[in-house]
């Protein structure tokens, strides 16, 4: 049952894809890559020292046909959630707190804006009129005062529901109440809508999401879609057209396994993401001192190359200097919000159970981001040959350390290594000099 239910919604995907391909794709906005000049040869004068495997390590085939045309995510979202520190704990005063501390800290300026409530902000029931009701002790002034508040401090208000007869928590869920819902969040001036996967009643994801697309578009208000179906349909294949993200996995928890694992299965769909529409690995961890600052640090920087959303998980009212520094690092957060909007991807690994490991991805201005991440349990060496990044060997590559902020080396040759502590990563904007080898 489980095997013809999979095979017909591969039948379904397929139909689905066919139908809308068109039309989306007239509506597109983002200018398709320029990828034939990354492979230009030096000797052709135009070239950058990109090599002829360059559009085979990153296939970007399906970037950029499908994103939702709501304008919204044309880099990856940023902001915060409340779930992953405060789970059901939340109320209108953390949620204040929380907009106040993204302000004084300074991380709104760096792109933080969402401040985004997750599950529990609503009343186990809805009201006689059938419409949903926040929590009366938790949040007594009403959301539409909440997102008042939140926008009186330049920050987007977000919220949640489920497409599904309740939430995971066990609130009404939006199935079936789509349009009153989405006027609802439109009604408080609501910015953003993550839609969980609870009691779904094994309807397809596939027809339950799309309703909500339709109800959030209606209402008029431009909400940012963010589909969490947990990644069980593959919704890279079918939610490019009606999520501006969509999960791409399980729940991460604050825990090395848990953060490798989920980079490793959202890595598969890295050829689907384009502005307008992102593969979501899941909220950040870091700051919930379940991970090393090592850990943390590797999280934060592969979550930026993979453009993945960069939504803070921990309680940034009470934000300790380690943390801070982290998620504050202007230069890896540049790549997450590059507009060339490209996910980055595992490109080379070696060692025991493959544990060295190079992750790359393009950048605007021909420039690559590259990952050194040492997921063996000592200090090793971390090696990226030009071959494994697309890069001709011959290609002379000015090196820049986005942890140390410095440029290491502005004639880097065939390869480059680094000793990396164990779990750790070292992060590197790689800018070919192409040309001008023999000029310095
Ligand atoms: C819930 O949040 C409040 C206010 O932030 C805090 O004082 C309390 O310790 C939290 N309780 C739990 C169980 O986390
Ligand atoms: C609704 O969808 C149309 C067609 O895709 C689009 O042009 C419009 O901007 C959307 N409006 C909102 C509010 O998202
Ligand atoms: C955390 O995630 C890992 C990997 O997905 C899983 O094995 C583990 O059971 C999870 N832990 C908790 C406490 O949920
Ligand atoms: C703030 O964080 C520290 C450690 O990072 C913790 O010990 C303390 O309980 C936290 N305070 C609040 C109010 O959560």
């Amino acid at each position: 049952m489980g095997e013809s239910k999979r095979l017909c919604g591969l039948c379904f995907a397929i139909l689905y894809v066919w139908m809308i391909d068109p039309v989306i794709a007239t509506g597109r906005e983002v200018p398709l890559l320029d990828f034939q000049r990354y492979h230009q040869t030096p000797s052709s004068g135009l070239g950058v020292g990109f090599s002829n495997l360059f559009n085979t390590i990153y296939d970007t085939s399906k970037y950029g046909n499908l994103q939702l045309n709501n304008g919204l995510g044309q880099t990856p979202q940023m902001g915060w959630n409340s779930w992953n520190f405060f789970g059901c704990n939340i109320s209108e005063v953390v949620i204040k707190e929380t907009a106040d501390a993204l302000i004084s800290t300074g991380l709104a300026d760096l792109g933080y804006v969402y401040v985004n409530i997750d599950d529990c902000w609503s009343s186990v029931t809805r009201n006689s009129k059938g419409e949903l009701v926040p929590d009366p002790k938790t949040f007594p002034s009403g959301i539409k005062a909440l997102a008042d508040y939140v926008h009186g401090k330049g920050l987007k208000l977000g919220i949640y529901s489920d497409a599904g007869l309740f939430t995971c928590q066990v609130r009404p869920g939006s199935l079936f109440h789509e349009k009153d819902d989405a006027q609802q969040f439109a009604s408080w001036d609501l910015d953003y809508l993550k839609y969980d996967n609870c009691f779904n009643l094994d309807i397809d994801p596939k027809e339950r999401y799309p309703p909500m697309r339709d109800a959030l578009n209606a209402t008029g208000r431009t909400i940012f879609y963010s589909l969490c179906e947990w990644g069980v349909e593959d919704p890279a294949l079918w939610a490019r057209g009606v999520g501006n993200s969509w999960r791409t996995t399980g729940d991460i928890n604050d825990t090395w396994v848990s953060m490798t694992t989920i980079a490793d299965l959202n890595d598969k769909w890295a050829a689907y993401a384009g502005p307008g529409g992102w593969n979501d690995p899941d909220m950040l961890e870091v700051g919930n001192g379940g991970m090393t600052h090592q850990e943390y640090r590797s999280h934060f920087s592969i979550w930026a190359l993979m453009k993945a959303p960069l939504l803070v998980g921990c309680d940034v009212r009470n934000i300790t200097a380690e943390t801070f520094e982290i998620i504050s690092n202007k230069e890896v957060i540049a790549v997450n919000q590059d507009p060339l909007g490209v996910q980055g991807r595992k490109v080379y690994v070696e060692g025991p159970d493959n544990c060295l490991q190079v992750w790359a991805g393009p950048l605007s201005e021909h420039r690559l981001a590259v990952v050194l991440w040492n997921r063996c349990s000592e200090a090793a060496t971390v090696t990226a040959p030009w071959e494994a990044l697309g890069l001709e060997s011959s290609t002379s590559v000015s090196v820049r350390d986005l942890w140390q902020h410095k440029t290491l080396d502005r004639n880097v040759v065939a390869s480059f290594n680094a000793e990396v502590d164990a779990h750790d990563c070292h992060m590197y904007i790689f800018t070919p000099q192409a040309g001008r080898v023999s000029d310095e």
